[in-house]
């Protein structure tokens, strides 16, 4: 048989690969690209796993290059910084790269660290656009290299359990599902605070913008609350959505929605941001099931439970520690309809062995009915597993579930959403060509 020359490449690229071993110490050589508030949580789940060392940093705002490098010393890593993030992909000694940059600069940063031979850790959401997935998806092809993306939802045990459980058949069969995301701080509406060193000496603005679709001067408000802003960030859908619909997938073993619809406004903090603070949006997918995403950030009530899955035959309710399963005891009860109905057709009706023995007066007989079961997870947490599984994907070579594919796909959801928004009008999902249709 002829191997293409694609197979041959990939499967050399992977024996290569099979064979390497890590660093003198024998541990995995991580670097990490932007040292900011989501990258010290990962500094702290990843800098304490047995089997990696991270040796180099990279952020262009001094102050939390400092901080990285203070926080690594603290678990044990000898770290150089660097402002350059090119510094981190050329250096040969480093394995992977952890990526957690804004947004805007994913697609950059992913496809230099697999072209450079690293395997990639990088923060949701994988993409800016749906076309840099589709590049991100064929530079994994090219170069063999693993990307794992940082929705760790899926690595607690409440949504592995969830998922079992759907995909058994416990809940039948699930045709809607809610999720939310709600807040009501100005924290939560990404309006965070400035550190007050932070200026022209300490801040690299154009290492910030680099890609940017249009350039500003320099602002601080943009630096540090990017997510308001559209030149870096999708807002809500690629913040937040991207989290549920990565879960949804992972759950239900979906791959996309066929068509998305959205609604939003800014209502309440109108300073400074072009990105909604409410959104709506029906996603619905070709496996037979509709989506309601929605998230506020002017109220909070429902962020304890964040996803529903209705099933005919329970129901899941999942937040982002615990699960309740409660089973549906559906119970016919057409008592109310037939009493309206002649004697003599209401007396038939009950006769008639076709009517369930359970909606008959004189057969239903009292019973008891199963509660409800409820999970909580408990140890390390979500990112700590998160990062377990990505180690562990790096030595044995095995792609984890969400991959480059699926890192595409769940952030493909909220460029629907964002598009559908603008747009005003319901866009659809191209499956074979993995991308919007125009
Ligand atoms: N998985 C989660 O639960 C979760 C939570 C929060 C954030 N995130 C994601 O993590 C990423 C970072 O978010 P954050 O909240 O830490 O933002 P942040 O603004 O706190 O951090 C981003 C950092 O990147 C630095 N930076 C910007 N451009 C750079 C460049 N070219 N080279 C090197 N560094 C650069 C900035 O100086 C900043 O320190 C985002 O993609 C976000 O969506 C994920």
């Amino acid at each position: 048989m002829e191997l293409t020359r694609r197979m041959v490449l990939q499967s050399a690229a992977l024996s290569a690969a099979a064979t390497r071993t890590f660093g003198a110490n024998g541990k995995v050589q991580a670097g990490i690209i932007g040292c900011g508030a989501r990258s010290h949580e990962l500094m702290a789940a990843l800098g304490v796993q047995p089997g990696v060392a991270i040796t180099r940093v990279c952020d262009a705002y001094a102050g939390r290059r400092e901080r990285a490098q203070e926080r690594l010393k603290g678990l044990g890593h000898t770290v150089s910084t660097t402002g350059d993030w090119r510094e981190v992909i050329g250096d040969p000694s480093l394995d992977a790269v952890v990526i957690a940059s804004p947004d805007h600069w994913h697609k950059t940063h992913v496809l230099a660290a697999l072209n450079a031979g690293k395997d990639v850790y990088c923060e949701k959401p994988l993409t800016y656009t749906v076309e840099d997935g589709l590049e991100i998806i064929a530079a994994t092809k090219k170069t063999g290299k693993l990307v794992q993306v940082g929705s760790q939802g899926v690595s607690t045990q409440t949504q592995q359990k969830a998922r079992e459980m759907i995909q058994s058949g416990r809940l039948g069969k699930v045709t809607m599902i809610r999720a939310a995301y709600n807040r009501n701080t100005a924290s939560g509406a990404w309006i965070y605070p400035i550190p007050p060193d932070a200026g022209p000496k300490t801040v690299d603005w154009a290492a910030f913008e680099g890609p940017a679709s249009r350039k500003y001067p320099f602002s601080l408000e943009r630096f540090f609350r990017w997510r308001c802003f559209s030149e870096y960030s999708g807002g809500i859908a690629t913040d937040l959505f991207v989290h549920l619909c990565t879960t949804i997938h992972f759950l239900m073993g979906a791959e996309a929605p066929s068509r998305v619809t959205a609604m939003g406004q800014i209502y309440r903090w109108k300073q400074a941001r072009d990105v909604p603070d409410t959104l709506n949006a029906i996603l619905e997918y070709p496996e037979g099931f509709t989506v309601n995403l929605s998230s506020t950030f002017n109220n909070q009530s429902s962020s304890e439970s964040n996803f529903v899955f209705l099933g005919t035959e329970g129901t899941v309710s999942l937040g982002w520690e615990d699960m309740v399963f409660s089973p549906e005891t559906g119970h016919e009860d057409n008592a109310w309809i037939v009493a309206s109905w002649p004697s003599k057709l209401e007396a038939a009706y009950w006769a008639d062995p076709r009517v369930r023995a359970s909606e008959r007066p004189a057969l239903a007989k009292p019973s008891l009915v199963k509660g409800s079961e409820t999970y909580g997870g408990q140890g390390m947490d979500s990112t700590w597993t998160h990062f377990a599984a990505w180690l562990e994907s790096i030595r044995t070579r095995t792609p984890h579930w969400e991959n480059a594919e699926r890192g595409h796909r769940a952030a493909a959801c909220a460029h629907m959403v964002n598009r559908s928004l603008r747009e005003g009008r319901v866009v659809e999902w191209d499956a074979a060509a993995n991308r919007m249709k125009a």
